[in-house]
């Protein structure tokens, strides 16, 4: 990565940041560490954003009747930094996300950074925290861009100031069984998103309404939950934190972007890498009876990468996939996706940004 001359930074940050930190790299999981620096740039009531500054990790202030706090106007990203062999560090598909945000901020009424804002932001925060991007194969630094309404309202109204913060942490695999299966159960009683709503955003808000789910879920034995459509509790959605796929004779299936899914970044590079190894890809309705007659299930996400199913249980009926071993597609999308992220296999697509 290189620096951007248009940011206010101290030089020193480079320099400090060049050994990796001291940390038990082999047991990373996706927990916050705390690193050296964090990036704020704050907007008015122009919209336009400017000054952003690196600054030491820590709390920030708030006003109590921010915007965020009182009505959740806010909206966050996830991206990942990896070391290659040869100590240089790989972003993956950014420019994705900054444009992500940029969606959701309009949906939110927010005003966003630009795309370059966005970019210059996420490589100054990397490099700053340079030595926690965990050792080739060991992890990644996981990125956290945040946008979220921080001028001061009483009444409901989009807030008066916007901030924007990128805080980063070092993580190794999502779920507790590591490369291992999950088992996800489907809750027939909450839904994740309805139409109309926000379920295609990354607002914050998406993610405590799951909360209860999840947790009934976990309490259950199960390592999380797969939420259905509200209109006919018919058709998948996605995962708590990550979009899903089912496999059938070698057809690979998920849920259509449509208002209430996510459009994930790495649903659609594993759409692409499936299609450029040969694989059918149908993005449309996927119903629990197909998922429950799948050959294969996995998840997608920044943060869970490529996840296989191990199991489904929906409404007390569980079934079993790949006899608890990792289903041959997943593995094979898991490999192709991770070796592109990593800087081991050739990037023809021009995904990864050095
Ligand atoms: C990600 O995968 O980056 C997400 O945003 C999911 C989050 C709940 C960890």
């Amino acid at each position: 990565l290189g620096a951007s001359s248009t940011i206010k930074c101290e030089a020193s940050v480079y320099e400090e940041a060049v050994e990796t930190a001291e940390l038990d790299w082999d047991n990373l999981g996706f927990g916050l560490v705390p690193t050296d620096y964090m990036y704020i740039m704050k907007c008015s009531q122009n919209g336009i954003f400017t000054e952003g500054e690196l600054r030491q990790y820590g709390p920030i202030e708030l006003s109590p009747s921010s915007g965020v706090l009182n009505y959740g106007q806010g909206l966050f990203e996830g991206l990942k930094a990896y070391r290659k062999e040869d100590g240089s560090i790989l972003l993956f598909r950014p420019e994705e996300n900054a444009l992500r945000m940029r969606m959701g901020a309009e949906r939110m009424c927010m005003p966003s950074p630009t795309v370059e804002q966005f970019l210059d932001a996420i490589k100054l925060t990397v490099l700053a925290n340079k030595r926690w991007v965990p050792p080739t194969g060991k992890g990644s630094l996981y990125i956290r861009p945040l946008l979220i309404g921080s001028g001061a309202v009483l009444g409901l109204s989009p807030a008066p100031e916007y901030t924007f913060l990128i805080f980063v942490s070092p993580v190794g695999n999502y779920f507790k069984e590591g490369l291992a299966p999950i088992n996800l159960v489907v809750e027939n009683d909450f839904h994740r998103a309805t139409p109309g709503g926000t379920g295609g955003v990354k607002t914050i808000g998406n993610y405590a309404s799951v909360l209860k789910a999840q947790k009934k879920a976990k309490e259950n034995g199960y390592s999380d939950a797969l939420y259905l459509d509200s209109t006919h509790k018919k058709y998948l959605e996605e995962v708590s934190s990550c979009n899903i796929f089912v496999v059938k004779n070698k057809v690979i299936s998920t849920p259509e972007i449509k208002g209430t899914i996510l459009p994930g970044i790495t649903r659609k590079s594993i759409i692409d890498v499936a299609r450029g190894q040969g694989y059918q890809v149908e993005e449309r309705a996927v119903s629990v009876e197909e998922l429950l007659d799948a050959d294969e299930v996995f998840c997608t996400g920044t943060a869970v990468v490529v996840s296989p199913v191990g199991s489904i249980t929906y409404l007390g009926r569980r079934v079993e996939y790949g006899n608890k071993g990792v289903g041959t597609v997943s593995q094979e999308l898991y490999s192709a996706l991770t070796r592109l992220q990593m800087g081991l296999a050739e990037d023809i697509m021009g995904w990864t940004l050095q």
